[in-house]
């Protein structure tokens, strides 16, 4: 697996791969990979000829006060496990590789960055679609693999994507998830013994969801009144949004129809974790259960 750390570098071995007819497959993360991360690099792998994973916290997507000092460093593991899975290079650039100088230039994405994560983090989804475009920019790829588990971010992405025709397909792969049901997330280890045993009613509270729509309910405040009452159920759980909206505009619904985004995001003692699920209520099959 090759490794680089400057620009220069990664483009050097894009051209090379290019060069020899491969198509590129581009994996962007912050690092502290985990099974959520490996499955993108594996649907990268048996989609591209040549996968590049990029590993940077990116400093321009926290907020004041968030964890961007705290966050995960495991370099070296990260560095092992994209090799396992069959990664081709890994890009891990320092910050001052990535903003030399003051950025004067934001890529900004309007209307769907208000909601949901937007209201709690402002300025988040700038740092992301400005470092995206970056990296896009950089790797050059011919495909971009996303989760379903940060779906606000992967609806952003696509848009700025076909707004800015830019010259690359998104891919969003599913939410990879504990056997409790938890969303895997870099975040998790944060949670104490305690907390991690709460953290599931989450899940609990999407699954409710979805076998209410099951059962033919459709009205989306009984719904996320239900959510709220099973979130309940973990009084250290500090809600900070159900949101049952619009799985493309992100705009909230009163009637369930379509191809519907369920999204929730809370607090336990200081980890902020967010999950959800999309139903399409049109699918003949029923709805997708959360993964
Ligand atoms: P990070 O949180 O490291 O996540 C990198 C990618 O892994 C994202 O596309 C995220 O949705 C996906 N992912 C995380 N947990 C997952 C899970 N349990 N199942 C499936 N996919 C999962 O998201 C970012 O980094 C950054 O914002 C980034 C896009 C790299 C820009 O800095």
């Amino acid at each position: 697996m090759q490794r680089a750390t400057t620009i220069a570098q990664i483009r050097t071995y894009v051209a090379e791969a290019r060069a020899a007819g491969k198509s590129v497959g581009f994996v962007p993360t912050m690092g502290a990979l985990h099974v959520g991360h490996v499955s993108l690099i594996e649907a990268a792998v048996r989609r591209c000829d040549y996968v590049v994973v990029s590993i940077f916290v990116n400093p321009t997507q926290f907020c004041p006060g968030e964890d961007f000092e705290r966050y995960p460093r495991p370099f070296e593991r990260d560095v092992e496990l994209c090799e396992r899975h069959g990664a081709h290079a890994i890009f891990a650039p320092s910050p001052v590789e990535m903003y030399p100088r003051k950025s004067l230039t934001w890529v900004t994405v309007e209307k769907l960055t208000e909601p949901l994560c937007g209201r709690s983090r402002p300025g988040h989804f700038r740092g992301v679609t400005t470092v995206c475009t970056k990296l896009f920019n950089i790797v050059g790829a011919d495909v971009a693999f996303f989760g379903q588990k940060d779906a606000q971010q992967a609806t952003v992405i696509r848009r700025m994507a076909a707004d800015l025709n830019m010259p690359l397909e998104i891919v969003v792969c599913p939410t990879v998830r504990e056997p409790d049901g938890l969303a895997v997330s870099s975040r998790n280890q944060y949670l104490s013994p305690q907390e991690r045993q709460e953290a599931p009613v989450i899940y609990r509270a999407l699954r409710r969801c979805a076998e209410m729509l099951d059962s033919g309910r459709r009205n989306a405040a009984e719904i996320a009144r239900a959510m709220n009452e099973i979130l309940s159920q973990v009084p250290s759980l500090q809600v900070e949004y159900v949101s049952i909206v619009d799985a493309e505009t992100l705009e909230p619904v009163d009637q369930v129809r379509g191809r519907i985004l369920v999204a929730v995001a809370g607090r336990l003692g200081s980890t902020r974790l967010i999950d959800n699920i999309v139903v399409d209520i049109r699918a003949t099959e029923g709805i997708m259960a959360p993964r």
